[in-house]
């Protein structure tokens, strides 16, 4: 399978398991994130059949987009494939959580998600082909439990983000939908809930057990796949059962 993959905050986490998997079904994939060595050292792991490489990509900055959109033009040619995953996770007590913290982080969660869809949505819509992942959560849709409202809210924004841009973009071959996770057996949530609270996480989890991350993977290359033309502006649950809509 052809094709040029951009991941944000790509790396570790679900985004690796992301371009694993982008990389296996032979996209070329330039792993981005704000740590850019660890982002060209994933890229250097990769296997498949196309190239990957890796690049600082600080999703808070329009100019980051640009020059990653460039970069990626010079070496294989018009992006079809951004998945905007790149997001700060803070648990944090909402009636005690500062301002400016709260402006932070939402800030920079759903410029992750707007910026990405301005500056690769435009290329791609020129181009007269794209496919936009945007990574929700299901704290958007609930209000979460662990996180804090800040991140909570940037969800809930990128959610609305998807469907505006999904509505704008359709017309032009350019798809842009979310995949809200719940909690995934991943990194970031055994460092944010400690261990003794989760068993308890688990359990209230109806299907009993965390996601695994390369089951977003597989979904990420669906909606990224040729085939899923007719699917835009949606939001997938992957949530073991915690939320019914
Ligand atoms: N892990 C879960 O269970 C879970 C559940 C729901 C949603 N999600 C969502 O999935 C995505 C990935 O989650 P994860 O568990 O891999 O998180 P993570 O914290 O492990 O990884 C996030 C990555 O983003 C990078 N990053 C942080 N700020 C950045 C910035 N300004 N610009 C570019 N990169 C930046 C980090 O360096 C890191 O590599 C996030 O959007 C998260 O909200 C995860």
């Amino acid at each position: 399978m052809s094709g040029i993959a951009v991941v944000t905050g790509a790396a570790g986490g679900m985004g690796e398991a992301i371009c694993r998997r982008l990389a296996a079904d032979g996209r070329h994939v330039l792993v981005t994130d704000i740590d850019a060595d660890a982002a060209t050292d994933l890229a250097g792991r990769l296997e498949g059949e196309g190239e990957a490489a890796g690049a600082r990509l600080d999703v808070s900055s329009r100019d980051d987009f640009e020059a990653a959109l460039a970069m990626v033009r010079e070496r294989w040619g018009e992006p079809t494939i951004l998945v905007n995953n790149a997001a700060i996770t803070q648990a944090a007590d909402l009636m005690t959580l500062p301002a400016q913290e709260f402006t932070s982080v939402l800030g920079i969660n759903t410029s992750s998600a707007f910026l990405g869809c301005q500056v690769f949505g435009q290329a791609m819509a020129d181009a007269g082909f794209g496919r936009i992942v945007n990574m929700a959560s299901l704290a958007g849709q609930n209000g979460g439990t662990a996180t804090g409202g800040h991140y909570a809210a940037s969800k809930g924004a990128i959610l609305t983000v998807t469907k505006i841009f999904a509505r704008e973009l359709a017309s032009k071959g350019v798809t842009v939908n979310s995949i809200s996770p719940g909690p995934h057996d991943l990194p970031i949530v055994h460092r944010t809930v400690p261990p003794e609270k989760l068993e308890a996480v688990m359990a209230g989890i109806p299907v009993g057990h965390l996601g695994d991350p390369e089951f977003i993977a597989d979904t990420v290359a669906l909606l990224a796949s040729d085939r899923a033309s007719f699917v835009t502006g949606a939001c997938w649950d992957i949530n073991g059962g915690l939320y019914l809509r």
